[in-house]
Formats: C-alpha cells, sequence, structure tokens
C-alpha cells in the first residue's frame, strides 16, 4: 500500500525534498524556459511564513507538470513534485480503486470534464487506428443522468452520443431499455462503443451498474471500451460500499476512470485526476509536441504543479482510515436525514452508498429552495432539487431545513 496516514512534518519534509529536486528559478541559470516563480510584486514570498507552508511554496515557485509523469521521461526541471504526482496516481489506481501495482497511467487534469473529455479521446482514436473504424462508425453510450461533459466531449471529437434512459424512481438502466438503444445505434451504423458508466451522478449520486452494460454489449457482439465517471464519487463511493465491488479496477472491463479532488476530497479546483489501464493512453499523443522532454498525452499541456501537491498532502493527512472515517460520518447523516424525510412523508431518491439526496419539488417552496441553498436538476423548470451532504453540512446546518419542511 502506497498510501499512509503522515504527520505533518513529515509531509513538510517530503514536499519540502521534492520542490529541492525542482528548478530554482533564483539559484539556478535556467533560461530556456518560458516560466517562472510568480510575480513577486503580488505574490511577495517574504510575506508568507513559508517554512510552515509547503502547498504555497509549491504555488509560489510555480511548478509545471505539463505531460504526463507516469510514462518514464518527463521535463526534467520539476522531477521532484513530478514524483509526488507518481505516487498520487499509484494510491488512487491502486489504493482507492484496486488496481494491480504499476499497471496504470494517469496524471491530474483540470477537472471531470477533460478527465472524461481525454477518455473519449483515447477510445476514439484506440477504434480509428486499432480497429480502422471511421469516427461515424463510433459513439459514446451513457446514461440519460450522465454529466454533460459527455455532450461536450463528442461534440469536440465529433462522434455520437447515445444516452440510455433510467427508470424514473430507480435512476436505473434497465436492460431492455439498453438492448433497445444498443441495437437503435448499431441500426444507425454504429460499431463501436464507448461506455462511460457513473460511479455517483450529479444530480441524483446514482451508480450505473457496469456489469449491465458490459453483459448486453457482449450479447449484442459490439465492440466497446469502459470509462467509469467518478468525478462526483471517486473520492466516496469506495469508502462507503462494502463488500462486492465491480466500479473500480479489479474489474477487468474498467480500463479507465474519472476522479476529481476538487468536490468530494475539498482540494483546489484544477484537480481533477484521470486514470487509466497502461498501453492505452498513448493513442492521445501528440507527436508534435517535440519541444516537451518525454511526450504529451494529455488534452491540457502546461498545469500546475500544486495541485498534484494539495492532493497528496490531503490524501496523506487523513490516510485511508481516516479517510473512511470521514465518509462514515457523512453517511450517517445521510442516514438521519432521510430517515427524517420519510417521517415528513417527502419523495427522494438516495442510493444507500451515497450522499446525495434528490427531492421532488414539489414539496419544496422557492422560499426553501433558495433559503437553504438547494440545487434543482433544471433552473427554469425544477423537477427535483439536492441536497448535497458535505463535510459543512453538518446536523446543525440539516436540521433547520428539516424543520423548515416540517411546518
Ligand atoms: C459526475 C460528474 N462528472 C463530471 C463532472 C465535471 O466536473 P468538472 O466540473 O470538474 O469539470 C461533474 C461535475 O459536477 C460531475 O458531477
Amino acid at each position: 500500500m502506497t498510501w499512509k496516514k503522515k504527520n505533518q512534518d513529515e509531509i513538510r519534509t517530503q514536499i519540502f525534498n521534492a520542490l529541492n529536486e525542482n528548478v530554482n528559478y533564483l539559484k539556478e541559470s535556467v533560461i530556456g524556459l518560458p516560466a517562472s516563480y510568480l510575480d513577486e510584486k503580488v505574490f511577495n514570498q517574504e510575506k508568507f511564513n513559508l517554512q510552515e507552508a509547503p502547498y504555497l511554496t509549491t504555488l509560489l515557485t510555480n511548478p509545471n507538470h505539463i505531460g504526463c509523469h507516469t510514462l518514464g521521461s518527463s521535463e526534467s526541471f520539476f522531477a521532484g513534485t513530478q514524483k509526488i504526482e507518481k505516487e498520487l496516481i499509484e494510491i488512487c489506481s491502486e489504493d482507492i480503486l484496486k488496481g494491480k501495482a504499476g499497471e496504470f497511467d494517469g496524471y491530474v487534469a483540470s477537472g471531470g470534464t477533460e478527465a472524461n473529455i481525454q477518455a473519449v479521446w483515447i477510445y476514439r482514436n484506440f477504434f480509428h487506428y486499432e480497429k480502422g473504424a471511421s469516427f461515424d462508425q463510433i459513439a459514446v453510450l451513457c446514461s440519460s443522468d450522465s454529466h454533460y461533459s459527455m455532450d461536450k466531449g463528442a461534440n469536440v471529437l465529433n462522434i455520437s452520443i447515445y444516452k440510455v434512459p433510467v427508470n424514473k424512481e430507480t435512476r436505473a438502466i434497465e436492460k431492455d431499455t439498453l438492448t433497445a438503444v444498443i441495437r437503435k445505434a448499431k441500426s444507425d451504423g454504429i460499431s463501436y462503443f464507448i461506455v462511460v458508466s457513473n460511479m455517483m451522478t450529479t444530480m441524483f449520486g446514482s451508480v450505473d451498474d457496469v456489469d449491465l452494460y458490459v453483459e448486453i454489449l457482449e450479447a449484442e457482439q459490439c465492440e466497446f471500451k469502459l470509462h467509469i465517471d467518478g468525478a462526483f464519487g471517486g473520492f466516496y463511493y469506495p469508502f462507503s460500499k462494502e463488500g462486492q465491488n465491480s466500479v473500480n479496477f479489479s474489474n477487468p472491463h474498467v480500463s479507465s476512470v474519472t476522479l476529481d479532488a476538487h468536490k468530494m476530497a475539498q482540494a483546489p479546483y484544477g484537480t481533477g485526476i484521470f486514470l487509466i489501464r497502461k498501453g492505452l493512453i498513448h493513442f492521445a499523443t501528440t507527436k508534435e509536441a517535440s519541444y516537451v522532454e518525454g511526450e504529451d498525452c494529455t488534452l491540457i499541456g502546461s498545469r500546475s504543479g500544486a495541485n498534484a501537491v494539495a492532493i497528496w498532502m490531503i490524501l496523506s493527512t487523513h490516510g485511508p482510515h481516516g479517510w473512511m472515517e470521514k465518509i462514515l460520518v457523512l453517511q450517517k447523516r445521510a442516514e438521519l436525514t432521510c430517515q427524517r424525510l420519510k417521517e415528513l412523508n417527502i419523495e427522494f431518491y438516495r442510493h444507500p452508498n451515497s450522499n446525495i439526496i434528490t427531492m421532488k419539488s414539489k414539496y419544496i417552496s422557492i422560499e426553501i429552495a433558495q433559503k437553504f441553498g438547494l440545487i434543482p436538476d433544471n433552473h427554469h423548470n425544477p423537477n427535483w432539487y439536492k441536497i448535497v451532504i458535505m463535510e459543512h453540512v453538518t446536523m446543525e446546518k440539516l436540521n433547520p431545513f428539516l424543520e423548515a419542511m416540517s411546518r
């Protein structure tokens, strides 16, 4: 296990050692990079007590993590913090998502949108170059509850998208509907499917049945690649789900996963994580990126090394057991809230392993929705409103809402 709980001294030492392995623009003669530390007039390093602040020091020294650091060679100027990112990718793919050691590539993307598009990009190119597919034979297949980054990705990458309607009460994909959508796609000339299966959807927190996708696509003799969108659920569901779990890398059909640290892990924005089995990421390599040391197979280009450091520090501070406890507390709050809603006869959806509670809009006045900052599925004509039980959403915050609902 790479993931270990560390005390603040250990974390500080490890990050400062990593920064010492990076280029020092002040002390060294590096004159070829289009990069420097952050503007001193605004971000004067003297103003901060930097010995105590490894993340802030990383931000100010501004390492560039351009490219992918799990492949071997990368920009040597920032080798120290790139190693931290590599360790982070190991923690996420092996310790959290149960993959085998040394079998994954990945990088810290700008967010879930980029990580999802990165997956679709890789698989579109895989089918195109490896199988000779034309773009109009390739489609994204996902549920109607999927995040809109699937539509963005299909649009940018010039392939079509097929959405499987979900059951309105259970939010689950059903066998017959899935079969019908696949058959329709096939009759439209689609032979290659890029499946994006959700590990907690944006609005409902529902988790798609990956095994059903596999079963039906195999029965229909379709070629497919399977990506999991765990942008929201990646730092939650692996801890709240007990027992058998096929929504991770223990399932050989799962080739890649998105998980966002800037959602449940409370990291700064810019901390999406893209993970993929080895042997695939090069389908997104841009050969023309010749000035970058190592190859660039990411969508983004330049990106801050401080993002990887922030996630690594958060995970190392809590450690695996601490993380489990954090999620158990949120689960408990969600259960108590649901119990109260049931007593009030308010209809809602909640997946048992999720911290999202989505209530039918007919029970909620506009005043309550606004007062408690509830999020609608649709701002023009809401059918549902959701509560997301985050760290700050304590029972002290939930009780006044439940009180207002009982009046
Ligand atoms: C399930 C899911 N996927 C993808 C995204 C997109 O993430 P980002 O906003 O970080 O690009 C979100 C954002 O809410 C999400 O909930």
